[in-house]
């Protein structure tokens, strides 16, 4: 070994990263042999500790069974515990294991995925698993797409390819509209605020009875901004509201977006993998239909955090939004048999992200994630029925597997019942519900998605409202 070498401590022998791996093992096979007894929530589990004193680094090191002691304590055993099947607010996945172990196989051989020249495998990997999704889909040929950390990224990639592709520029921004829907997730607003994109006009469409875009709305206010002598340019839609699940009407916002020539992005982070279902491929009905669609493997197709996918119907779109030239990358030029995902998103250096998403395709097929679906379909439908027969009102007529509802107390105010009510669930722990806002009315919201969510956790919901309303 040369004097320079300084990397004994971190380049560890085999015997050290045994040992390592055991005890990370472990404490994996602990965690999820204990889940099933674990809660959902843990309420008022943030007050500071001696051992976040722990969490600061000061380069003191620390043997790693001490570190994983913390971690079960002040990490696993705080807050809201997404792996648990209890989990049934915002949108839930839970996390399947074989995913983490294509994270760890990526990590430990480092390939970089971001340049086909550089690891052809990796990418050849990740533009098979684009070529899926987007079959899924209904796109046929000429289509692209990237794999994101979330749906929040590949949403942000959407529209500003709807942007290149629409020529939206500082001198033109103003008089550009943007049609959408109050029920969008905040990170579609997010993203146009960073594309610039707040300048434009933006109408919020009214909505219909399910939540849903007013399609004869939208047609009159395109017409009348264009006798305004403005530009629309965009449209987006939901397939699958973060709210209540809301599709949107695809087929006929469709055909105004083409009429028109307008760039149609749907947002199907939660809702785009109900495609694989029979239920799924007719509500979802029209997503072929648009220019570009978001969906999050690590939503409803259960994946740990981390994984969101934009695709879009052409690529040429997304190449003309995002390839860019280096002298220093000139190497790479030649070897491009395949798109690298470089030339297609905002991100150069990346981790082989693909392959938590592969993995678990390849080891179980896809038949086990339809079935996983399909039963939460027959979970929202059962609880809507139960739901019922206590008295609470739904909010909506879920299309997905999401469902606003409340209760209305014969005496007193409904929204401090139901906020009351929400607390003492989340105190409870074993499940995990939110609240949404909608017109100014507080509602209590569950999203059945998560892979680990069975009728159990339902019932045990159901018997936690069912014994804070009766009599009231
Ligand atoms: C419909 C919808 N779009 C976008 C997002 C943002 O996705 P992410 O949290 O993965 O960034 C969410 C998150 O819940 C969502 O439900």
């Amino acid at each position: 070994m040369s004097k320079l070498d300084k990397s004994k401590d971190l380049d560890l022998p085999a015997s050290e990263r045994e040992f390592l791996f055991e005890a990370i093992q472990q404490y994996a096979e602990d965690f999820l042999k204990q889940l099933p007894q674990q809660k959902a929530y843990v309420a008022n589990s943030y007050n500071a500790t001696d051992a976040d004193a722990f969490f600061e680094i000061n380069g003191d090191t620390k043997p790693i069974n001490k570190i994983l002691d913390v971690i079960k304590e002040r990490v696993d055993g705080t807050g809201l515990n997404p792996a648990s099947g209890g989990h049934l607010g915002y949108i839930p996945g839970g996390g399947i294991y074989t995913s983490s172990l294509g994270d760890y196989i990526a990590a430990v051989t480092n390939r970089y995925a971001s340049v086909f020249y550089a690891s052809p495998g990796a990418v050849r990997i990740e533009n098979a698993l684009i070529s899926w999704a987007a079959k899924q889909v209904g796109y046929k040929q000429h289509f692209g797409g990237n794999i994101t950390s979330g749906g929040s990224m590949a949403n942000l990639i959407a529209l500003y390819t709807a942007k290149t592709a629409k020529k939206i520029k500082c001198n033109n921004i103003a008089t550009s509209v943007i049609y959408t829907t109050t029920q969008s997730h905040h990170s579609v607003y997010k993203a146009l605020r960073l594309l610039g994109l707040d300048e434009c006009v933006i109408r919020y469409i009214a909505l219909d009875v399910d939540f849903k875009m007013n399609v004869g709305a939208l047609k009159k206010t395109i017409s009348q901004d264009k006798k305004n002598k403005l530009t629309p340019f965009l449209i987006i839609a939901n397939a699958g509201s973060t709210d209540v699940g809301a599709v949107d009407d695809m087929p006929n916002i469709a055909l105004i977006a083409e009429k028109e020539n307008l760039w149609l992005h749907v947002d199907a982070a939660y809702g785009g993998f109900f495609v694989l279902t029979n239920y799924g491929k007719k509500t979802l009905k029209g997503l072929n239909l648009a220019d570009s669609v978001v969906m999050d493997p690590h939503k409803s197709l259960f994946l740990p955090y981390g994984t969101g996918m934009v695709l879009v119907k052409k690529v040429q779109h997304l190449l003309e939004a995002n390839s860019y030239e280096a002298s220093y990358m000139q190497d790479t030029k030649h070897h491009n048999q395949e798109y690298s995902p470089t030339e297609l998103s905002p991100e150069m250096s990346r981790n082989f992200r693909g392959l938590r998403m592969w993995l678990p395709l390849k080891l179980h097929g896809i038949k086990p994630f339809v079935d996983c679906l399909n039963e939460k379909i027959e979970l929202t439908r059962y609880f809507c029925k139960e739901l019922q027969k206590l008295g609470f009102e739904l909010g909506n007529n879920p299309q997905l597997t999401v469902v606003i509802y409340r209760y209305k107390p014969k005496k007193g105010k409904a929204e401090i019942f139901n906020r009351n009510l929400l607390k003492r669930i989340q105190e409870d722990g074993r499940v995990f519900i939110s609240s949404t806002e909608i017109h100014a009315v507080f509602w209590l919201r569950i999203a059945i998605l998560s892979f680990r969510t069975h009728q159990k956790e339902i019932d045990i919901l159901l018997s936690l409202l069912r014994k804070e309303t009766q009599g009231r």
